[in-house]
């Protein structure tokens, strides 16, 4: 089978390196992928939302099925694209796509078909949105309606906060035009969780729960980031509220989506807040997260291709998902200044000093003269398994101190 996985950070290296495993990828390309990927895919030099361009390759090249990594090209309308003309694709349609696409949708969603979620108003006019501020206690939350790269929710804790924030977001388009509609919402105390399920067009199929960590430095401190640390399983995942997930939250989003007619085969990652008052969605996503696949993947043991096509076919079951009781750590090496301004084109040294049984999925890498070097702000993902949290955490700690690049810095407490 030839695959075309769309994407270049470590949540499709890690894709990539579980798709290996399968004896069924006989080829396996990466548009446009990195130095990582390249050792086990032909990266392909076609960028994320050139949607055209790769169902040209795609038809070119006989690419029997392609699976894609971030949001950006399903919200572009690759799933539409590729269905249109017989290419066998993972992940949603437009339809689908919205649920991460419009914060504005997705919490309308919720709230028809009952999902827990915080409270909220939305909002198209300024004047309007600063009135709304007065009807939440602080702090409150605020969200660009469209695609922000997970920089677009602002937490004030005051009224002046909110209300700069919101000429941030509205007036000066800091997020240019996702920030013409925004969301207020009321800000929901509790632990967080990252749930990744497989959606087969029929039933919601949870994978594994992660735990991330957002924020860019050590006890919680400083700017959100895409993700500077992850582990699986998430402890707050009981039998105690396995019942309330499934029930309150899987039954009546897939509710939701067979009541809209959308006809979703993909990745649904759903955010969630435990909170005093019940297990509540903060947001959906519709693929996989970075960095909850470089904890997740390692750990199934199913074959990843196979589990993709019955996704696609509408045959998976939970029963076709095996996992390995061990748990998993991974932590991101980032660029000095991430997540903001930072330098590219730094040498990375150590990749071979590391153990065997470590993992390093590359984020932002390249390579330039036969040297790897680092080309965004997460550069690497660093992940082991272990018998308990605390074994994989220690390994992946003693084996990131081996990797040197100018700059790099990574937070000491994931899992703590
Ligand atoms: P989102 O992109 O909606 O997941 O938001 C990014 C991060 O902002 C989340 O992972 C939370 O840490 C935080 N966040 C979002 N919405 C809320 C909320 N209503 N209350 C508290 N924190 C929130
Ligand atoms: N780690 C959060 C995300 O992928 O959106």
């Amino acid at each position: 089978m030839k695959i075309l996985v769309i994407g270049n950070g470590a949540r499709e290296h890690a894709i990539i390196w579980k798709l290996a495993q399968s004896p069924k990828a006989k080829k396996i390309f990466c548009a446009p992928g990195n130095a990582g990927t390249s050792i086990l895919a032909e990266n392909v030099n076609i960028g994320v939302e050139d949607i055209d361009k790769l169902l040209v390759f795609a038809q070119n090249n006989e690419i029997d099925l392609t699976i894609v990594g971030p949001e950006v090209s399903l919200v572009a309308g690759i799933g539409n694209k590729f269905r249109a003309c017989g290419k066998k694709i993972f992940g949603p349609n437009l339809d689908g796509a919205i649920l991460e696409g419009s914060k504005i949708y997705s919490k309308n969603f919720m709230k028809k078909y009952q999902i827990p979620t915080a409270a909220y108003r939305a909002y198209d006019d300024l004047e309007l949105a600063k009135n709304g501020i007065n009807e939440f206690s602080f702090p409150i939350v605020l969200k660009a309606d469209g695609l922000a790269a997970g920089k677009g929710v602002l937490i004030c804790e005051n009224k002046q906060q909110a209300e700069l924030a919101l000429m941030d977001l509205m007036k000066h388009q800091k997020f240019g035009s996702a920030g013409n509609q925004i969301v207020i919402e009321e800000f929901l105390e509790g632990t967080e969780a990252s749930l990744l399920c497989f959606v087969n067009g029929k039933s919601i199929i949870p994978m594994e729960s992660a735990r991330d960590y957002k924020r860019v430095f050590d006890n919680d401190e400083g700017l959100n980031t895409g993700g500077m640390g992850c582990f699986s399983p998430n402890s707050i995942f009981s039998d105690n509220n396995v019942n309330e997930i499934q029930t309150q939250i899987l039954d009546k989003t897939m509710n939701g989506l067979l009541s809209e007619n959308i006809d979703f085969r993909g990745i649904l990652f759903i955010g969630l807040m435990f909170t005093s008052l019940g297990i509540k969605v903060l947001e959906y996503n519709v693929r996989f997260g970075d960095p909850e696949t470089e904890v997740v993947l390692p750990r199934l043991e199913s074959d990843f291709v196979e589990v993709i096509e019955k996704t696609i076919d509408g045959t998976l079951t939970i029963n076709d998902l095996k996992w390995t009781d061990k748990m998993a750590v991974t932590v991101i090496a980032a660029s000095g200044g991430y997540p903001e301004k930072y330098e590219k084109g730094f040498e990375i040294f150590g990749l071979d000093a590391v153990n065997e049984d470590i993992m390093i999925f590359h984020a932002g890498t390249d390579l330039q003269n036969n040297k790897i070097v680092t080309n965004g702000g997460r550069v690497l993902a660093v992940t082991a398994l272990g018998d308990s949290l605390e074994q994989a955490r220690q390994k992946v700690y003693q084996n990131i101190e081996k990797l040197h690049f100018k700059g790099i810095f990574y937070r000491k407490d994931i899992t703590k």
